[in-house]
């Protein structure tokens, strides 16, 4: 139904702006997906990577749930990281983030951790 439209702006690396209509309850990694949004999620939102990093603009940002440890503990090591930074599959849609804007980092960088050790992909 037209209440469970959550309408969501990628922004690109290149800055364009990307609107589309998600529902509630999406993850934001396979709704871009679904949309050919450029956005990777190299290990399928298992919090084993950081190349679904994403900044969150707005007060979005603090609507969002805290991150999990494991989720801060990679964004550490995310490139590019910034004060709005989240990984972008670990978002789920609420009726509250109506309006949500994500911007896609620079670059990303792709490795799995084992512990806490980067290694190369
Ligand atoms: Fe790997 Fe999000 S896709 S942590």
């Amino acid at each position: 139904s037209e209440d469970e439209v959550v309408n969501v702006t990628f922004i690109t690396k290149d800055g364009e702006k990307v609107p589309i209509r998600g529902k509630v309850g999406d993850n934001l990694l396979y709704l871009a997906h679904r949309y050919e949004i450029p956005m990777e999620g190299a290990c399928e939102a298992s919090l084993a990577c950081t190349t679904c990093h994403v900044y969150v603009h707005g007060d979005s940002y603090d609507k969002l749930p805290q991150p999990l440890e494991e989720e801060d503990d990679l964004l550490d090591m995310a490139p590019f990281l910034k004060e709005n930074s989240r990984l972008g599959c670990q978002i789920v849609l609420t009726k509250d983030l109506e309006g949500l804007e994500v911007e896609l980092p620079k670059a990303t960088r792709n490795f799995y951790v084992d512990g806490h050790t980067p290694k190369p992909h």
